[in-house]
């Protein structure tokens, strides 16, 4: 019965938000960039404004509060980054990491990376390996000071590391665009290559480990719209195309690092028969963190110590690797929370 309800209000919902299907709006491509349509949403779905404002990530009013804070700041490299990832919604550094830094990344798990780049299939798509194993190099870049601090300054929150490190290797057999998918969904590519934006409170690092030129597979931002309430649909070329923003190339030499707030729109721009590597990581303010015991296994089949890790770091990471509780957890009905029983 409660189902029932929720369907009914759900498809009244998005009956409201988009009464019938134009060039632009059609099938599960009715994600906008238009002010007036993203208020009207965020209105029927007020339950995601709530979230985000609960977890201090309504984007505008942060990047508001940060203009402030910056402008107090003295002039460094941190701060010109910071800056340009408030504004933009992203940020790609160039050569950040050393290529020997990349190197043993890459020999670490060519295992793995040769796995991964094997199977050929015929539709694109990810091959991803979570739960890289940890060693302290791996730990190195994934852990990045300055990258912790450049998105715990864009986020205004403290961070947590919500996925376990992983390798994706992206193929692409065939390039896509929204209408292509909409007319013959059976043969839509299982990659992302469509306009979309993440969970909105999450922040997400690519390191390239290939060469990635422009007119190579790569990922592509449309810069400025993290400021938007953005709804969770995916969003037509067209609509894109219509607002006349200029779309960057997220391109860059091995090594090079890319940062994007989860609440910009994105899509991966596959090229046929041009592949990419990189090893992915995402982050959040302590939101849907991504806890798995099959990647607690995997992350630690090389007995990397996290014990090891500086007090701020094993925080970062607590959410994905619980910590040892003197008095072990409760159990809640859907809740296990750590006992904090103080006896006398
Ligand atoms: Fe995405």
């Amino acid at each position: 019965m409660l189902n029932y309800i929720k369907s009914k209000i759900s498809k009244f919902r998005k009956k409201i938000y988009n009464p019938r299907e134009t060039d632009e709006y059609y099938g599960e491509f009715i994600g906008s960039l238009n002010f007036w349509k993203l208020l009207l949403w965020n209105f029927l779905y007020f339950e995601k404004f709530f979230f985000m404002f609960r977890n201090n990530q309504i984007k505008l009013f942060n990047y508001f509060k940060l203009r402030i804070k910056l402008r107090n700041m003295k002039e460094s490299e941190f701060k010109q980054r910071l800056n340009f990832l408030n504004s933009n919604g992203y940020l790609i550094i160039q050569d950040y990491f050393s290529l020997e830094q990349i190197n043993s990344i890459l020999n670490d798990n060519s295992d793995i990376i040769n796995e991964l780049k094997s199977v050929d299939k015929e539709i694109s798509t990810y091959r991803r390996f979570r739960g890289v194993p940890l060693n302290q190099n791996l730990v190195n870049i994934w852990l990045d000071d300055h990258l912790i601090n450049l998105m715990e300054g864009y986020m205004n929150s403290k961070i947590y590391s919500r996925m376990y490190p992983t390798l994706n290797f992206t193929q692409c057999t065939e390039e896509s665009s929204s209408k292509k998918i909409y007319e013959n969904p059976k043969k839509a590519p299982k990659t992302a290559s469509y306009w979309h934006v993440d969970y909105s409170t999450t922040m997400s690092i690519t390191v390239f480990l290939s060469d990635i030129g422009p007119s190579d597979t790569r990922m592509q931002i449309v810069p400025k719209t993290n400021l938007n309430l953005n709804t969770f649909y995916k969003i037509s070329d067209e609509t894109v195309e219509k607002k006349k923003i200029k779309i960057v190339d997220c391109i860059g030499k091995k090594g090079s690092v890319m940062i994007h707030c989860g609440n910009v729109v994105h899509r991966m721009k596959g090229v046929k028969g041009s592949n990419r590597l990189g090893i992915h990581y995402m982050f959040s303010p302590g939101t849907n963190i991504a806890l798995d015991v099959d990647f607690i296994s995997s992350s630690l089949s090389k007995n990397y110590d996290l014990e090891n890790l500086p007090h701020n770091k094993r925080e970062i990471v607590k959410g994905l690797f619980p910590k040892k509780v003197r008095q072990g957890y409760n159990i809640k009905g859907q809740n296990i929370l750590f006992n904090n029983f103080k006896g006398l």
